[in-house]
Formats: structure tokens, C-alpha cells, sequence
């Protein structure tokens, strides 16, 4: 398995993993009180996967020249160096080839980016409801508070203060 940055020719099957994983999240919601509490974006459009190509920082793993996973990432406030901070704003791994270390590798590219572009702190937010997510953030070392916000900073770089929580 091989990750790589995002290219243009993985448009369409990071659709189809996104596609997949909002379909499974709305069944959830549905098993779960019967009803969509929370509803998804249909899709993710061209201009918003170029924007996440554009900030060579977003990644695909791919496995026998299939694309098994995606993380969408930006940074923010690169104005000034001090303040970097790498976003993670979505990860997804098809179904089929989840609990093999994908989503992992995914973000390690991620913190690997961070420690060689000096970045003080990756982010995110989460579901508290999604333990798959939140076990993955504790396994990857990130500071999972009791909100919906972790974080993670890189050895070497002094620790990252909380953002604002978002509730
Ligand atoms: C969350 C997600 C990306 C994890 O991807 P993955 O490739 O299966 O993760 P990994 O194999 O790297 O798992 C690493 C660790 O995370 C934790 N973890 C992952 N999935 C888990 C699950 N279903 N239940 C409990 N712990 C889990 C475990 O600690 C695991 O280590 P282990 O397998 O040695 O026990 C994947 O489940 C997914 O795509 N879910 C749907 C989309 C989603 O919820 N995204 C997150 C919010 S945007």
C-alpha cells in the first residue's frame, strides 16, 4: 500500500468513498433514533477536490492502483509561521478494507507533512458518537478532549494550545 498526495484521476473513487460513508452514516442515524438528526453533503464537488489537491497536503492511499482511503486536509493561517496549523477536515476508508492500518498511514503522511513544513499543530473536529473515528485519534497520539475538537503536535515542537471548542 502506497500514500500519496491527492491527484486529479482520484475524483472519482474518493466520490465513491464518500458517497459509501455518508450512505452508512445516514443508516446509523436511522438505526439509532429512527430518523436523520444530522444530514451529510451530497457530494463533494470539483471545485472542492481541487481546492483539496491545491493544498498539497491532502492524501490517497492506494493499493493495487486502487484508491483504498482519502484524508482531505488544509492549512491554516500560513501567513505567519508561527500560527501553522495543519486541518484535518475529512478522513475515510472503504469498508472492505477497514482494521488494516489505512487510516493510519493516511494520517502519518499527515503529521510526516507537518514535522517537514515546521507546522505547530494538526486539528480536528469530531463526532463524539464515532468511536471508530475517536479510536483512531487516540491511537495516532492526538489529544482527544471530552469536545469535539483533537489535536496532535509533532515532537520537537512545542505542544499545541487548544482552538476554540466547538459544541
Ligand atoms: C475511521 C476510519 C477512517 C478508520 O480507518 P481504518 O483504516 O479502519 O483505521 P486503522 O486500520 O488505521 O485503525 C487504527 C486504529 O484505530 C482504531 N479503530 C479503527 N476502527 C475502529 C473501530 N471500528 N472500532 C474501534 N477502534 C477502531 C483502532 O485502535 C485501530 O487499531 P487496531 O486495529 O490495531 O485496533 C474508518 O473506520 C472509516 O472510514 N470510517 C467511516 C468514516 C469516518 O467515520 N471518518 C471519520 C470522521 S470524518
Amino acid at each position: 500500500m502506497e500514500v500519496r498526495l491527492l491527484r486529479h484521476r482520484d475524483y472519482s473513487s474518493v466520490r465513491e468513498i464518500y458517497k459509501a460513508v455518508s450512505n452508512e452514516y445516514l443508516r446509523y442515524q436511522r438505526k439509532r433514533s429512527g430518523k436523520v438528526y444530522d444530514p451529510v453533503r451530497p457530494d463533494l464537488n470539483t471545485s472542492q477536490l481541487d481546492f483539496y489537491v491545491a493544498t498539497h497536503c491532502s492524501f490517497a492511499a492506494i493499493e493495487n492502483e486502487k484508491l483504498r482511503g482519502v484524508l482531505l486536509a488544509q492549512p491554516l493561517r500560513w501567513f505567519s509561521d508561527w500560527d501553522k496549523v495543519l486541518w484535518l477536515e475529512y478522513i475515510a476508508v472503504h469498508a472492505a478494507h477497514r482494521r488494516r492500518g489505512i487510516g493510519l498511514a493516511l494520517i502519518s503522511a499527515a503529521k510526516d507533512f507537518a514535522r517537514k513544513h515546521r507546522i505547530k499543530g494538526l486539528f480536528t473536529t469530531l463526532n463524539i458518537d464515532n468511536e471508530e473515528s475517536k479510536s483512531l485519534l487516540l491511537k495516532a497520539e492526538f489529544d482527544v478532549k471530552d469536545s469535539r475538537i483533537a489535536s496532535y503536535s509533532p515532537e520537537s515542537l512545542p505542544r499545541a494550545s487548544p482552538l476554540a471548542s466547538v459544541y
